[in-house]
């Protein structure tokens, strides 16, 4: 069996939203990574096997991990097609076995993505009629094996995905309205907010629930992968089964509920805990509501979260809460002319009615940001999902 580059070099690339860096960054820092250096939308970084399972685990941030297997200089799609046949992928498959693949080209003699695919593809498939007369199956949904092919300036990058896909899809998600946020983009701006439920944390614009599921998560602890059946790091070669299961005990016995003394709210004195439910919803839309409903369902500690239909120009208020919402915004719900008032409104109900309180606001379209009415303390461009928004924070005094 070969060695591959990741078992030389215990270096892994993480993809992550452009502005969500230095988030990604501490978080790998915070679960034992080192080397940890920027790259084009992602990170690289160390890390032996237990804590690479562990990353792959518990990351909030990161879309995809990746374990190199092979770096080459790469002119043309028949130079591509003999390099990649040059790996055995008995290795990593079975004919049983299915798998996909991702990728992406830039600047390159090879100019269309996904071209480069198929070609990858086709080596890999090749290998096995050649041998065996059979090919292993692709399957785009749910594979086995996620493969990552990656060329840049005619250097190629052949790579596994540790998560067998791209880890924003936690598995909460039954049910979404329009215009839900990817959870790595909510998971990133609840940690740009800093909050640590030290007190209540409301979204007046809810939606799915895509904010208030992963407070829930870091409150309590729950490993961003808790409810994912697969991962790619399963069929890597060095694969250990004993060390996986340490780690997934480990993370899965570290969940706190909320309420537990010194746990989940180690900052709040008993005395003053809040009334209001410490993580809690609200949207005009009733299928807004039955989705969140839904969603949480999915999560330990799912009660904590409560919701209620309700336009926010009917609530009464709130004090002493961080208010982290992600309102309208004109491009995928409804028309601009018709977000730009309700977020005149909205700056309106958070000047007279939430003194007290601090509010992150992200805006789907960063043009939108002006017409609240509000300075913001600070900005932080966040790119997600083909949208190219901006986190805004206000202190309402
Ligand atoms: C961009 S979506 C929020 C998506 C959410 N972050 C998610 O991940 O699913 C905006 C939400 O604002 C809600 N909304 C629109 N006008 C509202 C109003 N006046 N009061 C409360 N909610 C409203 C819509 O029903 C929609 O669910």
């Amino acid at each position: 069996m070969s060695t591959y580059l990741y078992q030389k070099t215990n270096h892994y690339f993480g993809q992550l939203a452009s502005g969500t860096e230095k988030c990604g960054e501490a978080e790998l820092k915070g679960l034992g990574a080192t080397n940890i250096k920027p790259g084009y939308l992602g990170v690289y970084f160390c890390a032996n096997q237990r804590t690479l399972y562990d990353i792959v685990y518990r990351t909030r941030i990161f879309s995809r991990i990746l374990a190199p297997l092979i770096v080459f200089d790469c002119h043309s799609e028949k130079y591509l097609y003999k390099t990649a046949q040059n790996i055995d992928w008995s290795d990593f498959l079975t004919l049983t076995k299915t798998f996909a693949i991702t990728s992406n080209v830039a600047d390159s003699n090879i100019r269309n993505s996904q071209y480069a695919g198929h070609v990858f593809k086709d080596a890999i498939v090749d290998q096995f009629r050649d041998k065996t007369g059979e090919r292993p199956n692709v399957d785009t949904h749910n594979p086995d094996l996620q493969l990552n092919l990656y060329i840049h300036e005619n250097k190629a990058r052949i790579s596994v995905d540790l998560g067998g896909g791209s880890l924003h899809k936690r598995g909460y998600r039954a049910q979404s309205v329009e215009a839900p946020m990817q959870e790595t983009l909510a998971a990133a701006i609840i940690q740009l907010s800093d909050w640590h439920g030290e007190r209540p944390l409301h979204d007046p614009f809810c939606g799915s629930g895509t904010l208030l599921c992963e407070a829930l998560m870091k409150q309590c602890n729950i490993p961003a992968a808790y409810l994912r059946k697969k991962f790619g790091f399963l069929r890597l070669p060095d694969f250990d089964a004993t060390v996986w299961n340490q780690v997934k005990t480990k993370a899965n016995a570290e969940m706190i509920q909320i309420g537990q003394a010194g746990s989940a709210a180690p900052h709040v004195e008993q005395a003053s805990l809040p009334a209001q439910a410490l993580i809690s919803g609200s949207d005009i839309s009733t299928d807004a509501v039955k989705a969140v409903r839904a969603n949480r369902a999915a999560l330990p500690d799912a009660g904590k979260i409560k919701v209620r239909r309700a336009d926010f120009h009917d609530l009464e208020g709130f004090d002493n809460t961080t208010i982290v919402t992600n309102p309208p915004y004109g491009i995928r719900l409804g028309d601009k002319e018709g977000a730009t008032a309700l977020l005149k409104e909205f700056g309106d109900f958070l000047k007279q009615k939430c003194t007290g309180c601090t509010a992150f606001i992200y805006y789907g379209d960063a043009s939108l940001a002006k017409k609240l009415g509000l300075k913001p303390e600070w900005k932080q461009p966040l790119r997600s999902g083909g949208l190219d928004g901006i986190l805004c924070k206000y202190e309402l005094y």
